[in-house]
C-alpha cells in the first residue's frame, strides 16, 4: 500500500468486463456533468473509510505535533490497515513514540490465512518500523500489557457479536486505558454511532456508544461524532 488514505481505485462492472473508474471519471467530466464515480467500500475487507483515515491523520498528528506526552495504542489491529496509517504519521514526525498493537488475530471476516503473519507482511511492504504485537483476549493483555502513558488509543473490537457482549469488552478497554491517558490524549472509537446526531453512517456495533454512556456518565468527558461517511466513529480527549 503506496497510498495511506485511499487503499484502491474505484472499477465499473459492465458484464464480465471490469473498466476502470478513473476512465468512466474522465468521460463524464468531458460531458460537462458534475458527478464522480466512487466505489462502494467492501464490508468484508474494508476496515475504515476515507474520511476516518482522514480523521485518524489530523487527530494523531495534533496530539505528535504538540507533544502529549505516551504512546500510540489500538486495541483491535486486524491486518493493520489503520496502524499503518498511525506508524506512518509517527514515522513522518521521527517521533520515538512506539506503538502497540492487541488483538487475538483470531477473527478473519472475509481473510483465509495468518492474520498476525499477514500484518507484519503489510508493514513491511509499506518499510515501516514494525510494531511491538500483543497476541490475545484484552481480558488477557489488559491492563498488565499497556504501556504506562498513553497519547493516542483506537479501540476497534467489532466482531459481529452480541451488542451486550461488545459493550462489556469496550468497558474493559475503557476502563484499562482511562487511567493511563496523558491530559490531552485522544481516543478514537469506531462504530460509536449516536442516531441524535444525523449520523448516516452505519450503526455497525451498538455495544460501543452503550459502553460510553455507561462509562462517561461520571466523568468530564464527553464523546464526540466524527463524520465517517460509510462508517461511523467518534472520540474524546482526555481532560
Ligand atoms: C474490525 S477489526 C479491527 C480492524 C483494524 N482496526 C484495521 O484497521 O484493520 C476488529 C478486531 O478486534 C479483535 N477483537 C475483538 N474482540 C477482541 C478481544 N476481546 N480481544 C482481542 N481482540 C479482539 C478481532 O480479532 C479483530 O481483529
Amino acid at each position: 500500500m503506496d497510498n495511506f488514505f485511499i487503499t484502491q481505485e474505484p472499477y465499473i462492472h459492465i458484464g464480465n468486463k471490469r473498466f476502470l473508474g478513473r476512465v468512466g471519471n474522465t468521460l463524464i467530466k468531458s460531458l460537462g456533468l458534475r458527478y464522480t464515480l466512487h466505489q462502494h467500500l467492501d464490508w468484508t475487507t474494508d476496515m475504515n473509510s476515507v474520511e476516518q483515515r482522514i480523521n485518524y491523520f489530523h487527530l494523531l498528528d495534533a496530539v505528535i505535533a504538540y507533544h502529549v506526552p505516551g504512546d500510540v495504542v489500538e486495541l483491535g489491529c486486524y491486518t493493520g490497515q489503520c496502524a499503518l496509517l498511525f506508524q506512518k504519521i509517527i514515522a513522518d514526525h521521527n517521533s520515538d513514540k512506539q506503538l502497540h498493537l492487541y488483538d487475538s488475530f483470531d477473527t478473519h471476516f472475509s481473510f483465509k490465512g495468518n492474520i498476525e503473519q499477514e500484518l507484519v507482511s503489510n508493514f513491511e511492504r509499506a518499510n515501516l518500523k514494525q510494531p511491538v504485537l500483543h497476541k490475545g483476549y484484552f481480558e488477557q493483555t489488559l491492563p498488565a500489557n499497556l504501556p504506562e502513558q498513553i497519547c493516542f488509543a483506537h479501540i476497534d473490537c467489532g466482531f459481529g457479536g452480541e451488542p451486550q457482549q461488545h459493550r462489556e469488552i469496550m468497558l474493559h478497554c475503557l476502563t484499562h486505558l482511562y487511567p493511563r491517558l496523558s491530559r490531552g490524549a485522544v481516543v478514537v472509537l469506531m462504530d460509536y454511532h449516536d442516531d441524535q446526531t444525523g449520523d448516516k453512517g452505519a450503526d455497525a456495533n451498538p455495544g460501543v456508544k452503550l459502553a460510553c454512556d455507561a462509562f462517561f456518565a461520571d466523568r468530564p468527558e464527553k464523546v464526540a461524532s466524527l463524520y465517517g461517511n460509510e462508517y461511523s466513529h467518534g472520540f474524546f480527549r482526555k481532560l
